[in-house]
């Protein structure tokens, strides 16, 4: 079976309340264990830039799940691709918290101050989510 990659981004709507992220990765870790699918997200004040890599049947189902939470709106699928191995093996759902290296690393790769992903094409997209899984591994050894 085909291991995929799938990045999208989405924008929190009137709902999303900052403890939802904690929320959001506690139940995403148990489920995506269950299914064996890995990945990372991205949380920018409005907009969401997640990765879930596993097998296709999985990462679709998975998505098709988040995609329809009513804490945010609008996904954007960024890139989906046949990989042959993960760069997000790491963690279930890996994250970095809103600190100044994460805000640098979203001005190193877009630019701006304003992050917006919808802008990003595959490639950039999966540069930064991998500038992110370094500096967790970074941050995780200190
Ligand atoms: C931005 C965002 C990312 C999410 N990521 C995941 C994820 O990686 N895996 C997952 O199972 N649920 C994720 N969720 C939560 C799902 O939308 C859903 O609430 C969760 O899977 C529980 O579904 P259930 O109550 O039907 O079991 C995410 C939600 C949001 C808003």
């Amino acid at each position: 079976m085909d291991l995929v990659r799938l990045i999208y981004t989405s924008t929190i709507t009137e709902q999303f309340e900052v403890e939802d992220i904690a929320r959001i990765l506690k139940v995403a870790r148990v489920k995506n264990k269950a299914l064996n699918v890995t990945g990372l997200l991205s949380f920018n004040r409005q907009f969401f830039l997640q990765c879930l890599e596993g097998t296709r049947q999985e990462v679709n189902q998975i998505y098709h799940k988040i995609a329809t939470d009513p804490r945010h709106k609008k996904p954007e699928i960024i890139s989906y691709e046949v990989i042959s191995y993960k760069e997000f093996d790491s963690w279930n759902m890996g994250y970095l918290q809103n600190t100044a290296s994460l805000r640098e690393l979203f001005y190193q790769h877009t630019k701006s101050i304003n992050f917006d992903p919808y802008n990003m094409n595959g490639e950039r997209a999966l540069a930064l989510l991998m500038d992110i899984r370094d500096e967790i591994k970074r941050a995780e050894t200190q």
